[in-house]
């Protein structure tokens, strides 16, 4: 099976379930996950901590296999690509914005938010040139020399951010990307996840505990205890989502 995906798909899951470890240590992540999301909206995925949201995302992603079940993403079987064409997937369409952001220490922001790039085959003047763009996108332009040691928490989120979006994914992941930043970056930051978001060949799913967010979802899906508990779709009336007040 070719790692190509066909236009027009989002993400399906059936029967996911992720267990991890064995004996006493075992712990039941996910029991039974089925979801469909469809792509041009940008849905948000809540739930208490430890129910199984990172985990969920992760399968998502291609960075993590399942258990058991089926999962496909831009129509496409991740079960059935190999490890190699699942690698090739996931770094053409996939941006994946880490809870603990996962910079590279040694390379500047600029260079880590270039790496995606690189790694499609972009050179590395076109690479650099595009990712201080798209830092200059996320209020960074004057950062993007610095180390990531170098850089506040909620800048750091920022670099995780913009190296997400560099290779314009058609599939968005983002494991609560306000969660260090103040209201006004965190607006800006769901901006610019909502612009990816409503294109129609695009999926974005945003895992998040902060309401702030929540105006600028089409759906939010409920996770309890490693299965879906709720979903439903925001009415957003005829009028472009605002924020919920902070
Ligand atoms: N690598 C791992 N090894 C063992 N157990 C794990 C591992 N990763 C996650 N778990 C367990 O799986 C369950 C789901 O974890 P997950 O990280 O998906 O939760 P979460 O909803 O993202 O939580 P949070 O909101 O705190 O980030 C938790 O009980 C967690 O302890
Ligand atoms: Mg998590």
């Amino acid at each position: 099976m070719s790692a190509t995906a066909p236009a027009g798909k989002g993400v399906s899951c059936r029967n996911l379930v992720k267990e991890y470890g064995g004996g006493d240590s075992r712990v039941l992540a996910l029991r039974g996950v089925d979801l469909d999301i469809a792509p041009g909206e940008l849905t948000l995925l809540v739930g208490p901590s430890g129910c199984g949201k990172t985990t969920l995302i992760s399968i998502l992603a291609g960075t993590l296999n399942p258990t058991s079940g089926e999962v496909s993403v831009l129509g496409v079987d991740l079960n059935r690509l190999s490890k190699r064409e699942r690698t090739a997937f996931r770094a053409k369409n996939v941006g994946f914005v880490f809870q603990q952001f996962n910079l590279l220490p040694a390379l500047t922001a600029a260079e880590n938010v270039a790496v995606p790039l690189v790694i499609n085959g972009v050179s590395r003047g076109t690479a650099l040139a595009r990712a201080v763009e798209v830092l200059k996108s996320v209020g960074l332009a004057e950062r993007v020399g610095s180390l990531p040691s170098q850089l506040s928490g909620g800048q750091q989120q920022r670099v995780a951010i913009a190296r997400a979006l560099v290779h314009r994914p058609r599939v968005l992941v983002a494991d609560e990307p306000t969660s260090a930043v103040d209201a006004r970056t965190g607006q800006a930051v769901m901006e610019l996840i909502r612009a990816v978001a409503l294109q129609p060949d695009r999926v974005a799913v945003v895992v998040t505990h902060d309401p702030r967010v929540f105006g600028f979802a089409d759906r939010i899906i409920e996770l309890e205890d490693g299965r879906v508990a709720a979903s439903r779709h925001a009415d957003h009336g005829a009028g472009v989502p605002q924020p919920a007040p902070a």
